[in-house]
């Protein structure tokens, strides 16, 4: 192998999110969100019983965590507003928490590092949950005032903005495999709260563009959405009920996304076969009008792992639910043993050179990717440091090797994102799986120390080439 080159204008920098690094959860007038409502019903769900409270501190320490990004070499990094922060109960502004904003907008921007601000990971305020969430239009309204009021806020100050991360997520971890709060296996509901994730989407670009007309966002501004999006494969010589599985697992999690931020519209295949299981969406006149405003400027590509399917041996679950496909398990699955996550570097390029063909006017970037392992016992070195080189350097390595490769072929790649690249909080897997570049010692007050990685990445970020 050869030395890999990267562009000179690709960016690198850092991903996050507001409920997973800001802690202070009850600070500047915050309201309880769906993560503080599970945590305070059941600590036990979250490793080491560790809740959504205290994020990694970067509440408290958000400039210094700016600073060693900067020092990292990093440009840039996208963390989200909460919307339990922001607004009150009553639907309004809350001033202390837009001025806990500002600040560390300010912050980073004295690091030298731009703040892409994303507007929901995940996080909805308990009261709103609680009146039925993304299955009520009503929310989806209040999700639409709340984004105008943070475009209006922050408008001068933000360039780049981003709708939701991982949209997909919620329906499927919550709604339909029952794995997050609220628990449940209902299909048909979580295709509803997809789709009025995507008409709370498609509005808030609508707003965007309205308050961008008129000068309270800034001319140079651009709205994308992120997803999470799994490259589809299936076996060697597959069966066309094994195709049809990956056609909609692919059109689910997927194409769903793509084609709402490009055309403004959802896939028809996809909609026709969930009405043929009796799924049906609750469209309401005028939502053509409502998606078709979806489209984006850009968008984001959050690569973890690739889906493997196959026909499934039962079209119906236990709880009477229709199933498309089931897992097949590549017998050369390389897996990440912490996550359970298989490692496949080169579903970003696939991926990568289907955006091309299939989307080829879309601009993107790798909006997350890393990898999390469980570190607490991991070898330091001499200067207290983790040495985490061997698993997380080849993997960034290898992700950033096919990302050049799929560069040089035409893809509108334009920058990389790491996941988190400082350890925080992950969900109900709380500090278990540690991802970072740099530590955040629980034991020593969330104290940040570089890992031994760290200087890997500088160098990297620097020079934009990855050494064979
Ligand atoms: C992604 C989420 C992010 C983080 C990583 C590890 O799916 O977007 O919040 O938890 O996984």
């Amino acid at each position: 192998m050869a030395n890999v080159r990267l562009p000179d204008d690709f960016f690198f920098g850092a991903a996050l999110s507001g409920p997973q690094t800001e802690g202070m959860w009850k600070a500047y007038g915050k309201l309880e969100n769906l993560w503080d409502l599970w945590s305070g019903e059941n600590l036990g769900a979250f490793y080491n019983r560790v809740g959504s409270y205290g994020g990694n501190d970067m509440g408290a320490r958000y400039a210094e965590d700016f600073r060693i990004f900067h020092e990292l070499g990093l440009s840039s990094c996208r963390t989200s507003i909460q919307w339990s922060r922001l607004m009150d109960a009553d639907g309004h502004l809350n001033r202390e928490g837009a001025d806990f904003y500002h600040k560390l907008l300010a912050a980073a921007r004295e690091a030298g590092v731009e703040v892409f601000v994303n507007l929901y990971h995940f996080d909805m305020p308990a009261y709103l949950f609680r009146r039925g969430g993304w299955d009520n239009r009503e929310v989806v309204e209040a999700y639409v005032s709340y984004a105008r009021a943070a475009f209006t806020e922050f408008g001068q100050e933000v360039e780049h903005w981003f709708t939701f991360n991982e949209p997909i997520v919620e329906p499927e971890q919550r709604y339909e495999h029952g794995n997050w709060y609220p628990f449940h296996h209902d299909f048909a509901q979580a295709r509803r709260v997809q789709y009025g994730i995507s008409l709370a989407h498609a509005l808030a670009v609508g707003a965007f563009r309205e308050l961008q007309a008129a000068g309270t966002v800034r001319p140079d501004a651009k709205i994308g959405l992120i997803n999470c999006f799994t490259p589809p494969y299936t076996r060697e010589n597959p069966t066309p009920a094994d195709l049809e599985a990956v056609r909609m697992t692919d059109g689910l999690g997927n194409r769903w996304w793509l084609d709402l931020v490009t055309k403004g519209s959802l896939p028809t295949d996809v909609l026709d076969t969930l009405a043929e299981h009796g799924v049906h969406l609750p469209v309401r006149a005028g939502d053509d009008a409502i998606l078709a405003q979806g489209v984006v400027d850009w968008l984001g590509f959050n690569y973890y792992h690739p889906a493997r399917v196959q026909a499934p041996k039962q079209t119906v679950d236990e709880w009477g639910n229709p199933v498309f496909s089931e897992e097949y398990v590549w017998p050369d699955a390389v897996m990440n043993k912490s996550r359970g996550w298989e490692i496949y570097p080169q579903g970003i390029y696939d991926f990568a050179m289907t955006m091309t063909h299939d989307y080829p006017d879309l601009d993107w970037f790798v909006s997350e990717n890393g990898i999390g392992i469980e570190e607490h016992h991991a070898a330091r070195t001499a200067d207290g440091r983790i040495d985490d080189v061997a698993y997380r350097v080849p993997f960034v390595a290898d992700h950033l090797r096919w990302i050049a490769r799929a560069i040089d072929e035409g893809a509108r790649c334009k920058g990389y994102h790491y996941w988190g690249v400082i350890d925080c909080w992950s969900w109900n897997n709380a500090f278990k799986n540690r991802y970072g570049f740099v530590e955040v010692d629980l034991q020593d007050n969330y104290c940040r120390r570089l890992k031994a990685s760290a200087e890997w990445l500088r160098n990297v970020a620097v020079t934009h080439v990855i050494e064979d």
